[in-house]
């Protein structure tokens, strides 16, 4: 009861996130079994014919959400939680489930929701739990959601979103998963960030899997200074590694690093500095998309030694810029005796260092590395470390008919309610720079681009307005992709359908080509 009276408190007070160390981890900020005349009195506002408390099977009450017709709105409860005091923390929900006849979502993201949707000046996310549709018993939804820091608002979504069915939640529940980063040290460390290199700028693109030599030839023609070489396994996020096996993993990758040390006289010979990019860990990633790298001790094992035998391997190559330790690190929950990303990271670049003194490693913030869990990330207690984020905010844009077909997204223009032109990608990636500034670290945003087929000249306009923001903040960057999965390919036309390079370069191989006219090798 102190902690719900002192929420209440922080509401009155707080008017935009001031970001105070208020909670620890486990603290209770929402907890509804809806049994008893008390729940009964906070629910009554929202109950109706489709809303109701229900006894249940298991002889207490829940509540039960249904949706029957297939062109009514969708059924939905949205419960504020305590915004601007929670930006900056991770936080768990939990909810018992159970549905029957839940239909088909015409889109992956539709279905039963138990979703949180953080409004703030950098945009809105929609964190959510993946549910299976048709009918199942009592289950668990478990997962840890990000308040960003510039959170106005924050709502925990239950209901039916585009199906019909019946669903129940029962002992909804959201705890502090983590503690606050500290705040960054006053005034910050002096001097220049280390880079890694001496290069005014990297500037290159991530690139498929199995080049060859004249692919390489042809990027070196556009004068690119700079390759992100991803060491992944036949599949992003799902991939062969998912089944766990470990001495399959080795093999795989020790053919991934010879076709790396195959084309290391070409890239020196172009002058293209390469980072090293794990991109499928051990252990792959689970249904939720999670790292099994985070449940699982034996990956972290194989983890900490592959990237010694890669320290080894390439200490004295000047060629490779650095090591990006984990693409895209996504924990969930974290069992007691496994290390979080923080404590992993720390644990694998003291080993790398006993090795490798020298080469830059490269650190994404999890979950998926995008600008705003970097904000909120703890430096690592090393020097010589590149922090890195992928820009593809907002994903509705960048995304557009990846997974879905959904009607055209333009930019600069409305999407997800707000407006997106420069101004707003700016303002999208002020929390990097404000973060940058407050522990003077240099930045490389690792991934950025915008699907082909966006309308018009929209992914043209969105790639020359967020090169302009990274040159502008001297960040280094990598375009995805070169020659890697055509929806990404600035080699070919926006049709969809068109798979063939285009016989002319397209607007968006010019830009790139224009900004490498700059490099130094
Ligand atoms: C950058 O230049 C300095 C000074 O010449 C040199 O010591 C260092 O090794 C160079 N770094 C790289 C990565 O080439
Ligand atoms: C790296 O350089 C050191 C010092 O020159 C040398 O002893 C070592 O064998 C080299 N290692 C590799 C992997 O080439």
């Amino acid at each position: 009861m102190m902690k719900v009276s002192y929420f209440i408190f922080l509401l009155v007070l707080l008017t935009t996130c001031t970001v105070i160390d208020a909670f620890d981890r486990g603290d209770i900020i929402l907890l509804h079994n809806f049994d008893g005349s008390d729940e009964e009195a906070i629910w009554k506002k929202f109950l109706n014919p489709l809303i109701q408390l229900v006894a249940t099977d298991r002889g207490d009450q829940a509540l039960r959400i249904e949706r029957n017709l297939p062109n009514s709105p969708s059924t939905f409860i949205s419960i504020p939680l305590p915004a601007l005091a929670l930006c900056g923390y991770k936080i768990r929900i939990q909810a018992n489930i159970k549905a029957a006849h839940i239909s088909i979502p015409p889109n992956s993201w539709n279905g039963i929701k138990i979703m949180l949707h953080t409004k703030g000046l950098s945009g809105d996310n929609y964190p959510q739990q993946n549910l299976p549709r048709g009918t199942f018993d009592w289950r668990t939804a478990d997962y840890i959601a990000s308040i960003p820091r510039d959170t106005q608002q924050a709502n925990l979504v239950l209901g039916l979103e585009a199906v019909t069915g019946t669903v129940w939640f029962d002992d909804v529940k959201v705890i502090v998963y983590n503690k606050l980063r500290p705040p960054p040290p006053s005034p910050p460390p002096p001097g220049l960030p280390f880079k890694g290199h001496n290069l005014t700028r990297l500037r290159g693109a991530m690139i498929g899997t199995n080049l060859k030599e004249q692919d390489f030839r042809d990027f070196g023609s556009w004068n690119a200074n700079h390759i992100r070489w991803q060491l992944m396994w036949n599949g992003f996020p799902h991939s062969p590694a998912d089944n766990g096996d470990i001495s399959a993993y080795e093999i795989w990758l020790e053919s991934a690093l010879k076709h790396l040390d195959s084309m290391l006289p070409v890239c020196r010979e172009l002058g293209m500095h390469i980072l090293i990019d794990l991109h499928t860990p051990p252990g792959g990633r689970n249904d939720e998309k999670e790292c099994n790298l985070f449940k699982e001790k034996r990956f972290q094992d194989t983890f900490i030694s592959l990237w010694e035998k890669i320290a080894r391997r390439y200490k004295n190559e000047s060629i490779i810029w650095g090591y990006d330790l984990v693409n895209e690190p996504v924990e969930g929950i974290v069992p007691d005796d496994v290390m979080d990303w923080q404590q992993l990271a720390t644990v694998t670049i003291e080993h790398i260092r006993a090795i490798d003194s020298e080469h830059a490693i490269i650190i994404e913030a999890a979950p998926w590395g995008g600008p705003g869990v970097l904000a909120d990330f703890e430096p690592l207690p090393f020097s010589k470390i590149v922090y890195s984020f992928h820009m593809y905010e907002p994903g509705t844009f960048t995304h557009q008919s990846v997974y879905d077909d959904i009607p055209p997204v333009s930019y600069p223009g409305i999407i997800d309610g707000k407006m997106w032109n420069k101004d707003q990608l700016r303002v999208n990636m002020k929390r990097v720079l404000d973060w940058q500034h407050d522990y003077n670290v240099h930045i490389y945003v690792g991934e950025f681009s915008a699907i082909r087929w966006a309308p018009g000249s929209s992914a043209y306009a969105y790639l020359r307005d967020v090169i302009d923001i990274f040159e502008e903040n001297n960040w280094d960057w990598a375009y995805h992709a070169f020659r890697e999965w055509p929806g990404w390919s600035v080699e070919h036309i926006g049709d969809k359908d068109n798979t063939q390079y285009s016989p002319i370069p397209t607007d968006r191989q010019n830009l790139l080509m224009n900004w490498f006219t700059q490099n130094e090798h």
